[in-house]
């Protein structure tokens, strides 16, 4: 399926779908395994980087077997695609949703770009996002620089007017990672209402990774430093799609679940060498962390 097709279920029952970073077969897995576990939705995103990694061939067949192996409510989404090559590829591989990440170019530049991406995919089929404002911490902008940084209403409509965009992005203070918040968590849902209300497509909240403080202890029970790690708390999450958010990108708690989980094996099993032994439990907290995002968003029982 498309991010199009998906987001407008999601519109519809006022529920988000969540987009899941993969990188790897366990990764996949996890995230399709929960999704037929649930029986929900999902959105399995690959950035360029993880491209780089793993290949862009492994990666789509990977997903499209796993699509094609259930009755998945599933789409392939290329996350935070900086390039048109990028984007004629991951089209080309059988990718139905691509992201242009042009939230760092001028508005002008942005909206180029954007419109060749859309101009580009939407004979083929591909549904489009796109990212306007600059997707930091409240912390990290200083207080007079912050109107330029987050998303403005107004520009927003315009962005969506002018480009044809099927999903966007918006930057209301979230951030990438496991460092979101110095103090408090703070996020600027009077914009988001304003945005919502100004912008008809779906939006999409990136940097929403809960941190959760559980997985971080474990980490650091078998030896990771994560000192400072501050996440998106549900309650921000279900505000957020109270006030119409119906996409939600994940990729730092998968990597925490991940990381704690070898770290836990490696450590409490010394004599452990088997790939599979590893990475086998590592595959499931990863599906366990999804399946709990899923009913957060209330995508579960939804597919
Ligand atoms: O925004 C997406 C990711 O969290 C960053 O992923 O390290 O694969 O580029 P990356
Ligand atoms: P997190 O770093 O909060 O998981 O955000 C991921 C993301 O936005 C991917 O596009
Ligand atoms: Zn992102």
């Amino acid at each position: 399926m498309t991010n199009k097709e998906i987001l407008a279920s999601a519109e519809a029952g006022k529920y988000a779908v969540g987009a899941f970073n993969i990188h790897n077969l366990e990764s996949l897995q996890a995230a399709a395994t929960a999704a037929q576990e649930e029986n929900s939705p999902v959105i399995v995103a690959v950035t360029p980087s993880a491209i780089k990694y793993a290949g862009l061939g492994y990666l789509a067949e990977v997903a499209k077997t796993a699509a094609q192996s259930s009755s998945l409510s599933m789409s392939l989404h290329l996350d935070h695609g900086k390039d048109i090559d990028t984007i004629v590829k991951c089209v080309d591989a059988g990718f139905t949703s691509v992201m242009i990440d042009g939230s760092h170019l001028s508005f002008e530049e942005n909206i180029a770009l954007t419109k060749e991406v859309v101009d580009l995919a939407h004979p083929r089929k591909a549904a489009v996002e796109a990212e306007l404002g600059r997707l930091a911490g409240f912390e990290e902008i200083a207080v007079e620089r912050r109107e330029a940084a987050l998303t403005d209403p107004q520009a927003a409509r315009e962005f969506v007017r002018r480009t044809s965009v099927d999903a966007l992005a918006v930057a209301i203070g979230t951030s990438h990672g496991a460092y979101k918040f110095k103090g408090e968590p703070k996020l600027d849902y009077k914009r988001l209402t304003e945005i919502k209300e100004k912008v008809s497509v779906p939006l999409v909240l990136h940097g929403a990774s809960g941190v959760p403080a559980w997985i971080v202890r474990k980490a650091t029970k078998y030896g990771a430093e994560l000192a400072g790690a501050k996440g998106m708390p549900d309650e921000s999450i279900k505000q957020a799609i109270r006030l119409g958010v119906t996409k939600i990108n994940i990729d730092t708690d998968l990597r925490l679940a991940f990381a704690a989980t070898v770290r836990e094996v490696l450590t409490s099993t010394p004599t452990e060498f088997d790939p599979r032994k590893i990475l086998g439990p590592a595959r499931e907290a990863m599906k366990e962390v999804v399946r709990g995002k899923m009913r957060l968003f209330d995508s579960s029982g939804r597919a």
